[in-house]
């Protein structure tokens, strides 16, 4: 039977799911039904995850025993914490998360018949260790020691507080919350796609969400708010933009941070997140909001019409340089959050299961004459 071939899986389902649904055109993102908006003004990210992995909004107790649960996860293996040390200094911590990720799996090698309370274990530990490898690779690759995370701070406040050794500012704590809200989840993205592929092998999570990293370090997808930043340093001030940006579509360059295969308006998360690096630029005088604005214009006024609009990586990049992140850092932020939706789609794909194998249509040759080593030319 011969099917018809849709490059990218464009409009193609691949599941059913019940974790989150994106409105494309009205720009609308829900988890669980929940409006993202409401759950960003509303939630933590703890009870975000708590939603997306069990589908309903926990009691107080079931927050409160999650939190508890989550302060023993945060640890790491002394010998993840070794295997991190062995990394290059000049790797990507993208690359760093994805290898202590995966390996962390073999401290716990439950492959097969997982019981409900294993993939819980499971899904908490993942959740509650990607932040601590991420500030523990930032530090000992710049020569510093490793922090332990702090049982009394929140998921958001650990991570200034194992990147800096300092208590976090409170609403420095509150914005990083809500960002990682806004990027819990996103229906089938390709990191979540690749998630669910191999998930459907019955590989362990450790793997899933490593096989999830993979996707999600590329600049399509979860790199681009690296690559907004870089653009706004290098236009250097709002006068700028013009001719970079002119030139950049004179070239026919994608714009970082700009597009959507589903969004065909501004994205939901980049408004919320614009608020915030507005907020935080004008308290400390950088150019980058504004920078920003005018390539916001110039980009809306030329690829609008096509549906090229803002996306979450647009603003993103400014509201965490301000909080005093580095660069590397973004993407696997947008990891720390993501983390819960990937692993949402695990339970989700295992309760209903069939290996993903989908085919090809080959263009390849047929019948080749085998010719000896010692006769080629
Ligand atoms: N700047 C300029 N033109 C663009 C952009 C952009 N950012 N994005 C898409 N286009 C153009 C393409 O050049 C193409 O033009 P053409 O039809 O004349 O050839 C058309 O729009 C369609 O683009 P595709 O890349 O085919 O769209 P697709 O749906 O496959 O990709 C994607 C979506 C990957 C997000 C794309 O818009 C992009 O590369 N954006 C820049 C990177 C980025 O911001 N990624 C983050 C996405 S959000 C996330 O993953 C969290």
């Amino acid at each position: 039977m011969a099917f018809e071939l849709v490059p990218g899986l464009e409009g193609v389902p691949i599941a059913e799911s019940g974790v989150s649904f994106v409105d494309g055109q009205a720009g609308k993102l829900e988890y669980r039904g929940f409006d993202v908006e409401t759950l960003a003004e509303n939630s933590t990210f703890e009870e975000t995850s708590l939603l997306l992995l069990h589908g309903k909004l926990p009691t107080h107790s079931e927050l409160e025993a999650f939190k508890r649960e989550m302060v023993g996860y945060r640890k790491l293996k002394y010998r993840i914490i070794d295997l991190i040390k062995c990394l290059p200094e000049t790797g990507h911590p993208m690359d760093a998360l994805q290898a202590a990720a995966a390996a962390t799996g073999m401290f716990y090698p439950r492959r097969r018949a997982m019981d409900a309370t294993t993939r819980r274990q499971a899904c908490y530990r993942l959740i509650a260790k990607l932040p601590t490898i991420v500030a523990a690779f930032e530090r000992l690759r710049k020569g510093d020691d490793h922090i332990s995370p702090n049982p009394n701070l929140s998921h958001a406040g650990n991570f200034f507080w194992m990147l800096s050794g300092k208590e976090p500012d409170p609403a420095h704590e509150h914005i990083l919350d809500v960002a990682l809200i806004l990027h819990a989840d996103h229906t089938m993205n390709a990191s979540t796609f690749a998630g669910r592929v191999v998930g459907s092998t019955l590989a362990d999570p450790y793997c899933v969400v490593s096989s999830a990293l993979g996707a999600l370090s590329g600049p399509l997808h979860g790199g681009a708010n690296e690559d907004a930043i870089l653009l706004f340093r290098k236009i250097g001030k709002p006068e700028n933009a013009k001719n970079v940006v002119g030139e950049m579509i004179g070239r026919k360059e994608k714009l970082p941070g700009f597009g959507h295969r589903v969004y065909k308006t501004t994205d939901p998360r980049a408004k919320i997140l614009k608020r915030y690096a507005e907020q935080l630029t004008k308290a400390s005088g950088s150019p980058n909001y504004e920078i920003a604005l005018e390539v916001e214009k110039l980009g809306i006024a030329h690829y609008g019409e096509k549906g090229i609009w803002p996306n979450v990586d647009f603003y993103a990049g400014i509201v965490y340089s301000e909080l005093g992140i580095p660069t590397e850092c973004f993407t696997p932020i947008f990891a720390m959050a993501r983390v819960s939706g990937w692993l949402a789609h695990w339970l989700e794909q295992l309760e209903n299961n069939r290996i993903f194998r989908p085919t090809q249509q080959y263009t390849g040759k047929h019948g080749q004459a085998y010719i000896p080593l010692s006769d080629r030319k």
